[in-house]
């Protein structure tokens, strides 16, 4: 028997329950999360009995993504406002399964030659909207020309510690080969990723050189007692290779000052790394670009589609400048020489972790080639807005604060000062199934956090939480 025999007819088993499935989440006919045990689920979805018998297709098939789906949380639903996930489109979310079905890793051309020209349509795409100059085409390629590279990893966090090897290595060359001279120090600000640390630590830095940044009551960085703290360092005789800002922070979702935190860099020779992660959304909008002002003086960014982009889950770019840096981050020489090969299209393997590599700009090529670009950006447009109204409303509620004024589509607020009583709040709201929210320690408290990624959610909907919340609270 063919594998491929049952495809069709499994394929609309698949494609019917999935969309029973969203629709169900968009109308709040199922709960937003519903969590039991492992030994639990893989009891009920009968995983012991399926490895030994084989056969997962027609009634089986249907039966175990069933039981699989009532297993999920629901990230199309109104009351999912817990991280920095996007809605997955469901163009997007065919894309992932082309790309499966295909199984092209594209990290090399000749692995895959239309998905390695839509990642290098991607990059471009993303480059020309962080104003930097796009990557020519193979023919053209000029290697002594002055324009960016990016490649797209399997997350943000990936893509941070690529960022800060092409610093390591533009900063300190001869690292690669001869290892860490022991007075390198990155600056990072005190809202960073966690990943920021732990990319410091992977690199080999050492995660104690990992120096928090002067920051202002909010937590942004303070760029007029940068220049202080790095001639401090120099007197301690340190290095600082390079200095990464925030575009947004995770925790509350602030923008640090770019514009100026780059004039210092480049006083001072120091990398500037900007994590746009999260907040790389504002580049699609014109209403919200100004957010990001300054991001183009940057040496590094990294940017996930899969956050404000509505691109299933990953597609994470990591972008430089100038094309050099990428080139040099893992090798000095290889990369050139690559280049120069005489067959067509790009291979993008030198320039990331990972050797095979799922064709990840399709995720975002066909979720972009389905809403268009003036979709994106009215997405983009709606979820900050969302926070804003939504801050605005909570603000007037007289037993509930929110901690700073929303800049993009992430709301800490909280009902008392107590931080025990915002986790108890979420983990009673969670076991009721109607909201997911999240918690942030922000400014030394805990807050409970509302990320807005859902383009069906409305203000009652806020209004039904806050309802929640407070029946939650008189319970206690
Ligand atoms: C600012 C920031 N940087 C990096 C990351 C890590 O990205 P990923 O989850 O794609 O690894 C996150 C995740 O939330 C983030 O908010």
């Amino acid at each position: 028997m063919k594998d491929t025999e049952n495809f069709l007819t499994d394929t609309e088993i698949v494609s019917n329950a999935l969309n029973d499935y969203m629709e169900q989440s968009r109308s709040k006919m199922a709960p937003v999360i519903h969590q039991k045990p492992c030994e639990h689920i893989a009891e009920l979805l009968k995983l012991d009995e399926l490895v030994t018998d084989g056969g997962l297709t027609g009634d089986r098939l249907k039966n175990f993504l069933s039981n699989y789906l009532a297993n999920t949380t629901r990230l199309h639903h109104p009351g999912y406002l817990a991280h920095q996930v996007a809605t997955s489109h469901p163009t997007g979310a065919l894309a992932a399964f082309i790309d499966a079905t295909t199984n092209n890793p594209m990290a090399i051309n000749e692995m895959g030659p239309a998905a390695t020209s839509i990642e290098y349509f991607m990059i471009n795409w993303m480059l020309t909207k962080v104003g930097w100059k796009t990557v020519p085409s193979h023919e053209q390629l000029d290697l002594a020309s002055d324009h960016g590279a990016g490649v797209l990893t399997h997350g943000g966090s990936l893509a941070n510690l690529t960022a800060l090897l092409a610093a390591r290595s533009a900063m300190v060359p001869d690292f690669w080969v001869n290892g860490n001279p022991g007075n390198l120090v990155v600056l990072v600000p005190e809202q960073s990723h966690y990943s920021m640390k732990r990319s410091v630590a992977i690199l080999g830095l050492g995660e104690k050189n990992c120096i928090t940044l002067p920051a202002d009551k909010d937590g942004r960085v303070l760029p007029a007692q940068i220049p202080a703290l790095i001639n401090q360092l120099a007197q301690e005789g340190k290095m600082v290779i390079a200095l990464v800002a925030n575009a947004c922070g995770t925790a509350a979702g602030l923008y640090d000052p770019l514009t100026e935190i780059a004039h210092i860099c480049r006083n001072y020779n120091i990398w500037l790394h900007v994590d746009a992660a999260h907040g790389g959304g504002a580049l699609v909008s014109d209403k919200y670009r100004y957010l990001v002002e300054g991001i183009e003086l940057a040496d590094s960014i990294i940017w996930d589609a899969h956050k404000m982009l509505r691109t299933p889950n990953v597609c994470a770019a990591v972008l430089v400048r100038q094309h050099q840096h990428l080139d040099h981050a893992f090798a000095q020489e290889a990369s050139y020489l690559f280049h120069k090969k005489d067959q067509p299209g790009f291979d993008f393997m030198p320039r990331t972790v990972e050797c095979t590599k799922a064709g990840l700009g399709l995720r975002l090529f066909m979720t972009l080639a389905a809403m268009g670009e003036k979709g994106l950006e009215d997405h983009v447009n709606f979820i900050v807005d969302m926070a804003k109204k939504a801050a605005d409303y909570i603000d007037t509620q007289e037993d509930f604060e929110i901690a700073i004024t929303p800049e993009t589509n992430i709301l800490c607020f909280r009902t008392d000062t107590d931080n025990d009583l915002q986790l108890e709040i979420r983990r009673r709201l969670l076991g009721k199934e109607n909201f997911f929210i999240s918690t942030t320690l922000y400014r030394g408290s805990r807050w409970l956090r509302l990320v807005f990624m859902n383009p069906v959610i409305t203000m009652d909907d806020v209004k039904d939480l806050i309802t929640e919340i407070r029946e939650i609270k008189t319970s206690l």
